[in-house]
């Protein structure tokens, strides 16, 4: 470890257990060793577990967040309409996917730091025909929630075909997420937030319905790599201990997978959320009570693993992610189109929170007093 070694507050990558980073240093291992497979088929099965779904199918790929978007592919014909809820930068860039594959994207969106309204949703849904809605459960430009289980029941209650899709990739494993009792269709996620680990892995979990509109389609899927006709026998073999190939999985990340998600597992996800929520509200009461206004207009559309913070007048964005970084603590510009230099983000997600014994929360919010007070913000106090 470098002497420089900061702790890594972003909203992912986020920082790593001990148990990961062992992980990461396993041997050469072929991914068809018999002592590999049933790690493989048991990530599988705790992937399914901490989306909160029985039957479910994962699929574990090496790529990262955005090959669960490109994914999406096996979804699409072309001139599919798509109806995409924009909550910041990764929805539109989610929608510049989906049109790469032919689908017609109409988006819906609403002002920064808040979120479309059921009634848009709704009535939007009551006049077209979309194959699937999209909603960015956090968008982690902004910090804004999403209410995925309102969104599900409007969508549903309306259009009972049409698939909801999840961009969960900043909020699996810090947001609660509830698979199947909220009649969700596809959930997208990245290695490298709610979950702990290093970036490197893409995982989709899909409904059985999601697989049956894949089986039903006209045409071809025109993907090789994120095609899932190759790669859903690739996880039935492993989640039934065979070993199969399609292309080489990643096998020290999904060693990875397997120790973080056990850890995770270990508690119930009841606790583990609830601490998500309390760290985050605590947090958000801090920099209130220290003057400063964060991006997410409402308390019940904030996200639970990390915040976005507009900047006091005066304070540069480089400079006060600077100040941090001298201070031993990461933390991240922003990046919403058109305001990325007046706000900054914090991620508060994984071990951060749940092991208090850590102090990062403690570290950051020091820092973060500290570095506003050297930048002539007088409002801050640690
Ligand atoms: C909400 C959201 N979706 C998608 C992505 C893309 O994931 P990746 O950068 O791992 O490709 C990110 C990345 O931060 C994200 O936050």
């Amino acid at each position: 470890m470098t002497a420089d070694r900061k702790i890594c507050m972003i909203p992912g990558p986020i920082e790593f257990h001990e148990d990961v980073l062992a992980a990461m240093a396993t041997p050469a291992t072929s991914h068809v060793d018999p002592n590999f497979v049933p790690i493989f088929g048991e990530t599988i099965e705790m992937v399914r577990k901490v989306v909160i779904s029985e039957n479910a199918q994962p699929f574990i790929v090496s790529g990262s967040g955005t090959l669960g978007w490109d994914m999406m592919v096996n979804l699409i014909e072309q001139g599919d309409k798509v109806l995409l809820l924009n909550t910041g930068y990764f929805g539109s860039h989610f929608a510049q996917c989906l049109e790469t594959y032919g689908a017609e994207v109409t988006q819906l969106g609403a002002e920064v730091g808040s979120r479309p309204s059921q009634e848009a949703i709704k009535e939007a849904c009551s006049k077209t025909q979309y194959k699937f809605v999209t909603v960015t459960h956090v968008d982690t430009s902004t910090g804004v929630l999403s209410d995925i289980k309102a969104v599900a029941e409007t969508v549903k209650s309306v259009s009972p075909n049409t698939l909801v899709v999840v961009d969960g990739v900043c909020s699996v494993g810090s947001e609660e997420i509830r698979f199947d009792d909220w009649n969700l269709d596809i959930v997208i996620t990245g290695s490298q937030k709610g979950l702990g680990v290093p970036p490197g892995l893409s995982i989709v979990v899909a409904s059985q319905k999601a697989l049956q509109v894949v089986k039903d389609r006209k045409t071809p899927v025109p993907s090789y790599y994120s095609n899932w006709n190759k790669w859903l026998p690739v996880m039935q073999a492993y989640e039934a201990r065979k070993p199969s190939y399609f292309a080489t999985p990643a096998v020290q990340l999904i060693y990875a997978l397997h120790a973080s998600l056990t850890k995770v597992l270990s508690q119930s996800l009841e606790d583990r959320f609830d601490k998500h929520r309390k760290v985050a509200s605590q947090f958000r009461q801090t920099v209130k009570e220290w003057g400063l206004k964060q991006v997410a207009q409402c308390e019940e559309c904030s996200a639970n693993g990390m915040t976005a913070i507009w900047l006091p007048e005066g304070v540069q964005v480089g400079k006060l992610v600077g100040g941090l970084a001298e201070k031993g603590v990461q933390i991240a510009g922003g990046i919403l189109k058109d305001h990325a230099t007046q706000y900054f983000r914090i991620g508060h997600m994984g071990i951060s929170v749940m092991e208090d014994e850590r102090q990062h929360i403690k570290k950051v919010e020091s820092a973060l007093a500290n570095s506003l007070q050297e930048l002539g913000y007088k409002g801050a106090s640690a």
